[in-house]
């Protein structure tokens, strides 16, 4: 997939305007046809089931928020960095997390690199789906190729107050206020706790209605650096919290640098697979790309409220294989850049990849790690021999691109 892209960026950037839809224009268009195959299940979980049930709707059922998810995945770093206030030496802008394509252009990290731009067309209240890129782990919830969907909504004064007694005489803004754990220094304690209120219980009956009103959810305190305050919304899934979505209130001087600098707004930002994987009980993330048919049918189908209930295919056995290497003196290695390795040699066969050993030679001084590398095919059994060509393969391109010395 990095490949694929970065090597071809002329095509990432085309994509979406010419072969989006059609399906199997790009043959060779690795993400086109994953994005396309995706999308069957993300459209059911986005549109069909969040959208259509009246989070779009305003109390009238007029359209309150425009959907938007065919805004290019390429980006400005700008976007995607400064334009949220990201600061320039922060830690997620790393260049082993993210994928630059060159030095001002990358693959969007989060939805969130498109407030700025939609509030500045003069959108007040928006939804944005659409595939993010992250170089990260490999197991069975994480991928470099993920969905998220973004919310915003923006207030004026009115719209905010209108409807509480004597709320003429309220103001969103105060001018020489602090910032504080409640809120930002230009805002009013009030506008702020009546925008986190219509917020949280926003994204409350969302994600009740996606899984059910008696569905257990906390909020947890957090930071983002373009929202304050900042929060966290988790969900009671089999016994664990899970993470489904992070929200808050918008930072003003955003809204300022798009032109709405008398409106407040707040915005949220949720994991589509995730979410999906919860719902439907699906068990790992490759999954979402299968074209086996006894997993995308059960997706599939004009009933939008026909609840889904996954039927897991039967797992196939997996098998593992380490490899061992010494790493390059330069002190060069990331580990990032062997997962997206490993990831780009084994394709989905590959599950997870965990580190087993390390270990620093007492003479030299030299660096040596272990990886173990799980194979498993999603659809069938794979034989040794199958898990040894690719293994070899992941090997020799180890040494070739990472500067790794093998051990095998
Ligand atoms: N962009 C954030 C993420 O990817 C989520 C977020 C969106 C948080 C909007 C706050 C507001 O983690």
């Amino acid at each position: 997939i990095t490949q694929r892209v970065i090597t071809q960026g002329f095509y990432a950037e085309g994509y979406y305007a010419e072969g989006f839809y059609a399906e199997g224009y790009y043959a060779e268009g690795v993400i086109t046809q994953r994005v396309i195959t995706q999308r069957v299940i993300t459209q059911r979980v986005i549109t069909q089931r969040v959208i259509t049930q009246r989070f779009i709707l305003g109390p009238m059922g007029n359209p309150l928020f425009s959907v938007h998810d065919n805004l290019s995945p390429v980006v400005s770093v700008e976007q995607n960095f400064d334009s949220l206030l990201i600061p320039p030496d922060h830690p997620s802008r790393k260049k082993g997390d993210n994928y630059y394509i060159n030095r001002t252009t990358m693959l969007r990290a989060h939805t969130s690199a498109h407030q700025r731009e939609l509030v500045s067309a003069g959108l007040d209240a928006f939804l944005l789906a659409g595939d993010v890129y992250r170089r990260d782990e490999i197991d069975c919830s994480h991928y470099p190729v993920f969905h998220q969907m973004e919310g915003v909504r923006l207030f004026s004064n009115h719209e905010l107050f209108s409807a509480v007694e004597g709320g003429e005489l309220l103001s969103l803004f105060e001018p020489n206020g602090r910032r504080t754990p409640q809120k930002q220094e230009e805002h009013s304690l009030e506008a702020v706790k009546l925008l986190e209120f219509n917020l949280k219980s926003t994204l409350t009956s969302l994600i009740q209605q996606l899984f059910s009103p008696e569905v257990e959810l906390r909020w947890v305190d957090c930071f983002f650096p373009f929202t304050h305050p900042s929060f966290e919304l988790e969900v009671l899934f089999r016994g664990q919290w899970m993470e489904v979505l992070g929200c808050g209130v918008m930072e003003q001087r955003i809204l300022r640098s798009a032109g709405a600098e008398h409106k407040l707004g707040w915005a949220f930002g949720l994991g589509l697979e995730r979410l999906a994987m919860v719902l439907f009980d699906i068990p790992d993330i490759r999954l979402f790309w299968s074209r086996d048919e006894r997993f995308l049918e059960q997706f599939r189908g004009g009933d939008l409220h026909r609840p889904i209930s996954f039927k897991p295919l039967s797992k196939f056995p997996s098998l593992h294989n380490d490899i061992s290497f010494w790493l390059p003196e330069s002190g060069s290695f990331s580990q990032n850049d062997f997962f997206d390795l490993v990831r780009s040699v084994g394709g989905d066969l590959v599950e997870q990849v965990t580190r087993v050993d390390q270990f620093t030679h007492p003479k030299t001084g030299r660096s040596s790690e272990c990886y173990r590398i799980v194979y498993r095919h999603m659809e069938r059994t794979l034989t040794q021999q199958e898990v040894k060509q690719t293994h070899e393969r992941i090997e020799s391109a180890a040494e070739s691109q990472l500067g790794v010395r093998g051990r095998y």
